[in-house]
């Protein structure tokens, strides 16, 4: 059983004791400072439900661990003049080798995130040295027909219902890549934020944005643009592109009900 545990928080200009360690607010506030930098620490264990309470563990710990442990790290590399993706990301491993010491008995710990924003966050899982993984989240607007050639237009909307109109039609995909590289400083291999943006839009934003995917896009000329084929196909144009970092994963959202995930353990030949 996997358990995930969100805290709210905030990232201060400088390091602040909290009066209450398990606090975590709806929004993450804390009196006196309400224009401090909003940010969530989540952390996931893995572990079998107790019999008695059926929790896998007291998420009060959880969130005690991200207060103390994760948003201190953070604030104490945030604090300096040299705060860089780096830096952060450096203090999230550290944050995560003392958690994992702490994880609550009979759990294993999975990840320890930092969401910096609605687009971005940081994330490491356990290795040797533990992997860090960067996930940012990117948007293009296009149109398909998904048919197969060689049936009718009856036929086709048989099978993909409206997605079959002959004169095509449009969604607004939002897609989000996750790139895995080592957080050790000074020789990290995390790609970083401005270079993951430019390779994002340079191999997938400015190919697929405003496109008839059908027609306009290479790949798919005898391909079905489903949002799963979509998703192999960013994930094929992106590996390999980034120097230091590995794609991870590409996960594409056609619409906020229907999405498709490629990782690179479970993309198919
Ligand atoms: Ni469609």
């Amino acid at each position: 059983m996997r358990l995930t545990r969100e805290t709210r928080t905030w990232l201060g200009g400088a390091i602040q004791e909290t009066a209450n360690p398990n606090r975590n607010s709806w929004a993450g506030t804390q009196e006196g400072c309400d224009l401090d930098r909003f940010a969530m620490i989540r952390i996931t264990v893995d572990g079998n439900p107790d019999a008695r309470t059926g929790y896998v563990c007291d998420i009060r710990q959880l969130d005690q661990l991200a207060q103390t442990v994760v948003r201190k790290k953070i604030e104490a590399s945030n604090r300096s003049d040299a705060c860089s993706l780096a830096t952060l990301a450096f203090a999230l491993q550290e944050a995560f080798i003392v958690v994992e010491k702490k994880t609550p008995e009979g759990t294993t710990l999975r990840s320890v995130e930092l969401v910096l924003s609605p687009f971005t966050r940081l994330a490491i899982e356990p290795g040797d040295p533990p992997m860090l993984k960067l996930t940012q989240s990117f948007e293009f607007s296009a149109s398909h027909r998904l048919a197969i050639p060689t049936l009718s237009d009856s036929e086709n909307r048989e099978l993909f219902g409206k997605c079959s109109n002959p004169e095509g039609h449009g969604h607004n995909y939002v897609f989000e890549i996750t790139v895995a590289g080592e957080a050790g400083l000074p020789n990290g291999t995390l790609t970083d934020i401005g270079a993951l943006d430019r390779i994002v839009r340079e191999h997938v934003v400015d190919a697929f944005d405003h496109k008839n995917l059908n027609t306009q896009c290479p790949e798919f000329s005898d391909l079905n643009p489903t949002v799963e084929n979509i998703a192999a196909v960013i994930f094929s144009r992106l590996k390999g592109k980034f120097d230091t970092s590995e794609l991870d994963r590409v996960r594409v959202w056609e619409t906020p009900k229907t999405s498709a995930e490629v990782t690179r353990d479970n993309l198919c030949s």
